[in-house]
């Protein structure tokens, strides 16, 4: 098989990154590891900036996002038994959308395959080779039969944990990365969200976070031990415990059955440069952020796009300008979402081994971002994020 764009991985960065390179009339196939209901049913992220909003509808992939998306104007900081809301409408003028990260995903997948795209789904072994040639090959195994695609480049889109990295020379890349001494223990609910926007809740039992996924559907997150063990958390005790992170007076947390449970580990991660020859990481292949700060799938998208616009200008003109900054292009907003996600992580949660100065500092943040408006501002500016480059 032969393509111009060899995308491995059907994530958010892949299945973006084919939809735009469709529209330039530039050919692509994506090879996807899982199978398809498993890739739309994975429960993630859930918040979109205006950017990415804006992005999946110019795309074509926002009739839905649009008529069911919950667009919120605001997030609620809870700490000391109250509640500080920080109105991202007013500070910034920008808003976020909660919707699905498997919804972008089923809705993206839905309008490749709808316009002649092409995804294998639960592509076995996934390998690169040739990647120091003109035309480097992706090679797997499908229904027990070797294939290989010959591409122009090669977009590695498959995720954290995917080949495409690996298959760069290790003196070919450096590393940046940080992990923390918690996870999250997050649940989906069948209950209507028990207020209207997002609570971040710092508590001396450790951070709580109340989001949701639609009117009648709760996600709720707990921190916990990196290490934590599902079978000693049964559903009564994940919400005494949500109950007691996220008090304050007069307020209740509506319950429901627990659809899904799961432990989410946290790191910081960066992979310098982007790019190998003609291989062009994008998304999580590249970086990591912690989740409170809401980034990674947003970050996955800028990604596809401006990697997309590269692409498009090299099939366009034969010239490589926009190819060859892709990497400290994206990595500027990388590393700005970087160092927001560590702020938010670092704010929020308690550390294993925080003194009582520690707590107190942490409560003096708290206490300065929920009065001052410089301070409300410059996390809403971020939480919203960067407006995205200017790109032909
Ligand atoms: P992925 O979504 O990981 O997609 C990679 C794809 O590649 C997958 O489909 C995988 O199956 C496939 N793949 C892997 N290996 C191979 C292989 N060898 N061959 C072929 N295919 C392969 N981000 C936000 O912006 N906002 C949030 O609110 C948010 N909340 C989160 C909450 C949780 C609990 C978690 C876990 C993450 C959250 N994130 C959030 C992060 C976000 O989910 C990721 O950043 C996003 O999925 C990145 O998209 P991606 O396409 O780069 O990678
Ligand atoms: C989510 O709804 O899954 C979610 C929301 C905000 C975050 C992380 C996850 O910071």
């Amino acid at each position: 098989m032969r393509t111009q764009v060899g995308i491995v991985g059907a994530g958010p960065a892949g299945l973006i990154l084919s939809q735009l390179l469709h529209r330039e009339g530039i050919a692509s196939i994506l090879v996807e590891k899982h199978s398809r209901i498993h890739v739309q049913e994975r429960v993630r992220a859930g918040v979109l900036e205006q950017g990415t909003v804006e992005l999946l509808v110019e795309i074509g992939a926002g009739d839905r996002l649009q008529r069911e998306g919950l667009v919120h104007h605001g997030i609620e900081l809870s700490f000391l038994g109250k509640r500080h809301r920080i109105d991202f409408q007013a500070l910034t003028g920008r808003s976020i959308t909660i919707y699905g990260q498997n919804e972008v995903v089923k809705d993206l997948t839905n309008i490749r395959l709808a316009a002649g795209g092409e995804i294998v789904f639960e592509a076995e072994d996934v390998s690169l080779a040739e990647l120091d040639k003109q035309r480097p090959k992706i090679r797997y195994r499908k229904g027990g039969e070797m294939a290989e695609i010959a591409c122009d480049f090669v977009a590695g889109c498959d995720g954290f944990h995917g080949v495409c990295r690996p298959s760069i020379p290790a003196d070919a890349l450096a590393s940046y990365e940080r992990s923390y001494p918690f996870a999250w223990l997050g649940i989906l609910a069948q209950a209507p969200p028990s207020s209207p926007e997002l609570v971040y809740a710092y508590h001396d039992r450790g951070f709580a976070l109340l989001s949701m996924r639609s009117p009648s559907i709760s996600r709720l997150y707990l921190q916990c031990r990196p290490d934590e063990d599902l079978a000693a958390w049964p559903d009564d005790r994940i919400w005494n415990e949500l109950d007691k992170r996220l008090e304050v007076k007069g307020w209740s947390l509506t319950r429901g059955p627990v659809l899904q449970k799961g432990v989410t580990g946290m790191r910081s991660f960066v992979a310098e440069p982007m790019q190998y020859r003609r291989l062009f990481l994008a998304g999580d292949a590249a970086h990591i952020v912690p989740p409170a700060g809401a980034k990674g799938l947003n970050l996955a998208a800028a990604d596809a796009r401006i990697l997309a616009c590269g692409l498009a200008e090299y099939y366009r003109t034969g010239k490589t300008p926009l190819l060859a900054s892709y990497s400290e292009t994206c990595l500027r907003r990388v590393w700005a979402a970087q160092q927001f996600s560590w702020a938010m992580t670092s704010m929020l949660h308690r550390f294993p081994e925080a003194t009582e100065f520690d707590r107190r500092r942490q409560l003096a943040e708290l206490a300065y971002v929920a009065s001052s408006p410089a301070a409300a501002q410059s996390l809403a500016e971020s939480y919203t994020g960067l407006p995205f480059e200017e790109l032909p």
